[in-house]
């Protein structure tokens, strides 16, 4: 394997820098290694040779867009509809019947945080219309954050490519509820006004507003250090209540990341907020919203 250059390896540290301090990933070997790809499109808009070039030019000045740029790039947006299929049948069978059943202002509110393009959003916004009949004396409010404006962007036009569909999407779904859009699909009106997408950063939090009945951060805080996963989990148990369900993605964990959270008692997999409410908490169950 190629070894890289002092110089590549400090313009590497700048960018991987840059990425940290702006959204508190952590630049992993794999990615890291992939950098000048990701960055290719970025060079060309920008009209930049290589990575040294760009390092050299964000470090003379200050550029917003190309900062901005820089850091959409380098951010890991993989995502897929119905993502760890197991999970969400624990939503439709266990978790969402809970709330259906406890939540006597019939108001549902959930919260995918670090939503990348919206597939996550989008696979639970075209269950509960499937399942419209159960829902419809129900407000309905599903918030769905990412830092990345290029992710959101997407997500809120709701256009996917053939390849993003049929990654985990049933075709009766993909017929149901989007529509051919050029060489691409779209979700539908129905769908897209269901979900409400907005640029924000997970350490400096705007959207989220009072409590959610269930709480997504999926294969978010992986490459969070550990002190930033405990601040990540702290504003998310502010903004659950006593009977919300957390869930993280497969390879995360609140274990061993502060003491806001802990094992869902019923929900396997699942997290729910330790029962003395950390300082700042927004409102009991009833009064959530
Ligand atoms: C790997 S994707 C996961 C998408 C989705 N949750 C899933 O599991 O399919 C991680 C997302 O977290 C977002 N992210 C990273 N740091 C963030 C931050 N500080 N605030 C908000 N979102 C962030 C990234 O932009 C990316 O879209």
């Amino acid at each position: 394997m190629p070894q890289p250059s002092a110089q590549a390896d400090g313009a590497a540290r700048i960018l991987s820098g840059l990425l940290e301090a702006r959204t508190g990933q952590i630049l992993s070997e794999g990615r890291a290694w992939r950098m000048e790809t990701a960055l290719r499109p970025v060079l060309r808009t920008h009209g930049l040779q290589n990575i040294d070039e760009l390092a050299a030019s964000l470090s003379s000045k200050r550029d917003v867009r190309l900062e901005r740029d820089v850091v959409n790039a380098l951010l890991n947006n993989e995502s897929s509809f119905f993502r760890d299929p197991q999970i969400f049948t624990m939503i439709q069978r266990q978790i969402l019947p809970r709330i259906q059943a406890e939540r006597s202002d019939h108001v549902l509110r959930i919260w995918s945080a670090g939503c990348s393009t919206g597939q996550e959003a989008y696979s639970l916004a075209i269950h509960l219309r499937k399942h419209a009949d159960q829902w419809k004396d129900w407000r309905i409010e599903i918030l769905a954050t990412d830092i990345s404006t290029a992710a959101i962007d997407q997500a809120r036009e709701g256009i996917f490519s053939q390849m993003d569909v049929q990654r985990g999407l049933p075709i009766g779904d993909l017929l149901d509820w989007f529509e051919p859009h050029g060489e691409d699909w779209r979700a539908n009106a129905e769908l897209r006004r269901m979900i409400d997408f907005r640029q924000d950063n997970l350490f400096d939090a705007k959207a989220p507003s009072g409590t959610y009945d269930l709480v997504m951060c999926r294969n978010v805080l992986l490459y969070f250090t550990p002190q930033r996963r405990q601040t990540v989990l702290h504003l998310l148990a502010r903004h659950s209540h006593a009977h919300s369900a957390l869930l993280l993605g497969a390879g995360e964990t609140v274990i061993g990341n502060g003491d806001d959270f802990t094992a869902h008692p019923e929900f396997r997999g699942a997290y729910v907020r330790q029962a003395q409410p950390p300082a700042g908490h927004a409102g009991a169950f009833r009064r959530a919203g």
